[in-house]
């Protein structure tokens, strides 16, 4: 039996290496810190690379050629629709529900349907299948269930759309400008995949008991939503409307700080000198706050950042300027992290396969710390 003594108790397992991956390397060059996809660094891939590509790369295992790029473009632009009887079930449910849980619910609904439905959890072919069906149907899902809870009926989604752009068709009715697609496509790449966060761990836990694929990526859903997690790109952009101008930044964030407020979209648990993410979003946040010609989000961000940095010792985390970036392309806040997970599921599919192809059951141990060992008195003698 292994022991669940002191020495190796660690809270929130930090620091803790439970898995070998060769997904995501946050090492970076020299053990700097930073974000590599299979090998490639996310600089790299942010400049040149779109989000299908990034997904393809998470899933096959390096980047696709232009022939296997127009295949995996054309599965997946073939799968993008998603059953009436969820889109039903979008119309169902009451109005105050938020948009992750009734993603969490699609993602378990999209199960049912799946042509691979039987297929042995660990048949790689199968989950690969179904790992690229879900990322095109979660998009779908996503815009299908904001407009419903608008008021809207849904679009149907266009096959000769990218991923991006046409997330933005089916949400707006609209084709987005070239500018915008490829800003909101850059963020689902950042979002694709980042290691062992808590929402693919939770993935991984579920796919190590060989339960399927969809389960995984439902727990991953139900991680995310959480406010120390996905949730925060919501909550960060709270913290802007909260503070409203840039003149009111500089004292408001003192007041915050001095109250002892976390400042939701700072801070990490494995970066302490900077998301690497954040730095490439933020120059796309100036662009586009340039383009649409109105950069007082931008001026009001910048001192609340400076503040952070300096006197927490905490950079921005992807979720500050993701935040600023959503904004712009004039999306509601509650479905900020309704994206994330449609982004995330790249790599959540990724390490659900990794996990199957070679699997060890996940189960640790915890330090009990309750009532020593006692007999059951009977229930007329407990007073
Ligand atoms: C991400 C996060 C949970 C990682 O935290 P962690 O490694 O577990 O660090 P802890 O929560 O133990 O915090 C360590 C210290 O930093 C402070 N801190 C951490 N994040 C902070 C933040 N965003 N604002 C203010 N203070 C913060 C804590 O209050 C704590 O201070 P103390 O030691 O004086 O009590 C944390 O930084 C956070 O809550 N950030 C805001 C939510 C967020 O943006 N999440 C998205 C992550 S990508």
């Amino acid at each position: 039996m292994s022991s669940a003594s002191e020495d190796n108790f660690f809270p929130g397992l930090e620091g803790v290496v439970s898995n070998e991956t060769a997904i995501a390397d946050m090492q970076g060059t020299e053990g700097q810190g930073g974000l590599a996809y299979r090998g490639y660094a996310i600089e790299d891939l942010a400049e040149k690379v779109s989000y299908e590509e990034a997904a393809f790369l998470l899933l096959h295992g390096d980047l696709p050629t232009q022939s296997q790029l127009d295949e995996f473009n054309g599965r997946l632009r073939a799968s993008r629709s998603i059953p009436d009887s969820l889109v039903s079930l979008f119309r169902a449910v009451p109005s105050n529900v938020h948009p992750m849980d009734t993603l969490r619910t699609g993602v378990s609904v999209l199960a049912h349907y799946d042509q691979d439905v039987n297929a042995d959890p660990k048949d790689h072919d199968a989950n690969v299948r179904k790992a690229e069906r879900l990322i095109a149907q979660m998009a779908t899902a996503v815009a299908a269930a904001a407009r419903i809870a608008r008021g809207q009926d849904p679009i149907a989604p266009r096959a000769d759309l990218s991923h991006a752009a046409n997330f933005l068709y089916m949400l707006n009715g609209s084709e987005p400008s070239p500018a915008e697609t490829d800003a909101f496509d850059l963020s689902l790449t950042l979002y694709a995949e980042h290691e062992l966060n808590a929402s693919t761990f939770a993935a991984r836990v579920t796919a190590s008991t060989l339960s399927d694929i969809h389960s995984a990526i439902v727990s991953a859903v139900g991680t995310l939503k959480g406010a120390l997690h996905g949730g925060a790109n919501e909550r960060s952009w709270e913290v802007l409307e909260r503070v409203g101008a840039p003149d009111h930044a500089e004292q408001w964030i003192k007041d915050a700080l001095a109250r002892k407020e976390r400042i939701m979209g700072f801070g990490h648990r494995v970066y302490k000198t900077g998301d690497p993410r954040a730095v490439i979003l933020k120059r796309h946040c100036q662009l586009v706050a340039k383009e649409i010609g109105d950069d007082r989000w931008e001026r009001t961000a910048e001192p609340i950042e400076r503040a952070v940095t300096e006197q927490k010792g905490l950079p921005p985390n992807v979720d500050w300027p993701s935040a600023r970036l959503y904004h712009y392309l004039k999306i509601e806040v509650p479905i900020y992290t309704p994206i994330f997970a449609m982004a995330r599921v790249a790599g959540w599919a990724a390490h659900v396969i990794e996990q199957l192809d070679s699997n060890r059951l996940m189960r640790p141990r915890a330090r009990y710390v309750g009532a020593p060992q006692r007999s059951v008195k009977p229930i007329t003698e407990r007073g």
